[in-house]
């Protein structure tokens, strides 16, 4: 298998402009991200903002002078600086972008340096609001923000719930810089020629499961595997970023926290528990994504296992000799229920030669009843359980196609495109087949 090496944000020219909330103290930790990532990146501070938060750190943090109000109409440069940051810029980040800045922008408002750039740019724009929950909820808040969206290349960053520094609680937390560095990278995971921001997802609904499952030997011990969850988290990510609908059933994680942000998020543990909420889940969805590594087995059912006290040492060989079963297959369960148009993608992680992994894959698929399944072998140093990045090969209906080892938000965005490509009335299918 070939290894691709791309790290998504290198060499990459963002533009962070911040308005004036709070939030904005948030602000410096995602320039930092965004620079230690690779990126080339200038701060653009509002006069509100320049308030909140230090234009110096700002320039410290991104290498390069922030650009306040004053220096639009600076008799000293050659061309109008908001031209010149437009120009540069292959995307624009709002963090955060405040009711006042949404206003103008929303209006076509040339009022201020940032306003004059977003009207004189024409690459993607990530607009991660904040404000207090009662200006968001304004209906005027909310009709700009709509409009805005209307705009080409707009990725909207929703609010998230929490305690705000008014001392309310509600909506209206900047999304974390963590999930705002996410979303940039994503942007640029979609190709090499620059950020894509197609909301080719919005109006469908996703249903994705990441993670181990866990199951209990006793009141103290556990049946799990070694899955981070990370290929689940970020497919569902990724498809939400692309506008799609997504609920997320997962195990627990070793991911970072605001990954699962504006996700529909139904942590479980057992098979059972995933099981359970699947069946609740599927009608509703347009497309289900298999990530979850479900273990292989469990206690046959004789009350709750997980309270019924700590075996011994000395029973323990007993204890894990007998009494277990198999866990149900969730994945050829759902194939099995499926209403008509559902698409399901499953995953196998496997070993051996790459034509064993694809014999044995395409047996898997077919056995499950997926759609596309994705073979990944565990058992070469670089990718896979735990690791950044991953590849394999995507099975389909008579077809094959190799996806060589990439970061596993790029992964996430193949896997993506080849669903909607299922769903294209084109009969030209753009996911080419090796065979
Ligand atoms: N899967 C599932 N339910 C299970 C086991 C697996 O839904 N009890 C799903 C996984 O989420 C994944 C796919 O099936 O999408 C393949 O997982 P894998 O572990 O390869 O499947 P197994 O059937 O356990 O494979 P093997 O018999 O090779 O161990």
């Amino acid at each position: 298998m070939r290894t691709k090496v791309s790290t998504p944000l290198k060499g990459r020219r963002l533009l962070v402009a911040v308005s004036g909330s709070i939030a904005a103290v948030k602000t410096p930790l995602l320039v930092s991200a965004l620079v230690k990532a690779g990126a080339e990146v200038r701060c653009l501070v509002t006069p509100s903002a320049a308030k909140l938060v230090s234009p110096l750190a700002l320039a410290t943090l991104s290498r390069h002078r922030c650009y306040g109000e004053d220096d639009e109409w600076d008799s000293s440069c050659s061309r109008p600086l908001h031209i010149d940051l437009a120009d540069w810029a292959e995307l624009i980040l709002l963090a955060p972008l405040s009711a006042t800045s949404l206003s103008r922008w929303s209006q076509g408002s040339a009022d201020g340096l940032l306003a004059s750039v977003l009207l004189a740019c024409e690459c993607p724009v990530l607009a991660a609001i904040a404000m207090n929950t009662a200006m968001w909820n304004h209906p005027a808040v909310q009709r700009n923000w709509e409009l805005v969206q209307t705009f080409p290349g707009v990725v909207p960053l929703l609010p998230q719930p929490g305690l705000l520094a008014c001392d309310r609680r509600g909506d209206g937390r900047m999304a974390d810089p963590l999930l705002i560095e996410l979303a940039a990278t994503s942007l640029f995971s979609r190709g090499d020629a620059g950020p894509v921001a197609k909301l080719d997802w919005s109006g469908r609904r996703l249903l994705v499961t990441a993670g181990p499952t866990v199951e209990p030997i006793d009141q103290a011990r556990l049946i799990t595997n070694r899955s981070s969850g990370a290929m689940g988290v970020l497919l569902a990510q990724a498809a939400r970023l692309r506008g799609a609908e997504v609920a997320l059933v997962h195990g627990p994680l070793q991911v970072p926290e605001p990954w699962l942000e504006s996700l529909h998020c139904h942590p479980v543990q057992s098979a059972a528990e995933m099981q359970m909420v699947l069946q609740q889940k599927q009608a509703d969805v347009d497309a289900i994504a298999m990530a979850a590594a479900v273990a292989d087995l469990r206690r046959v059912a004789t009350g709750d296992v997980s309270t019924a006290g700590k075996a011994a040492k000395a029973d323990l060989a007993l204890r894990l000799s007998d009494g277990w079963e198999l866990v149900p297959d969730l994945l050829q369960g759902l194939a099995a229920r499926r209403p008509a148009m559902q698409l399901i993608l499953g995953f196998a992680a496997l070993t051996g030669e790459d034509a064993e992994l694809l014999r044995r894959g395409e047996e898997k698929r077919l056995r499950k009843g997926c759609d596309l399944l994705f073979v990944n072998p565990i058992d070469r140093p670089g990718q896979g359980f735990g690791q950044a990045r991953n590849g394999g090969w995507l099975l389909g209906n008579g077809w094959s196609k190799e996806l060589p080892v990439t970061g596993k938000l790029q992964l996430a965005h193949q896997l993506l495109d080849a669903l909607l490509a299922l769903r294209q009335p084109s009969p030209a299918s753009p996911v080419p087949a090796d065979r």
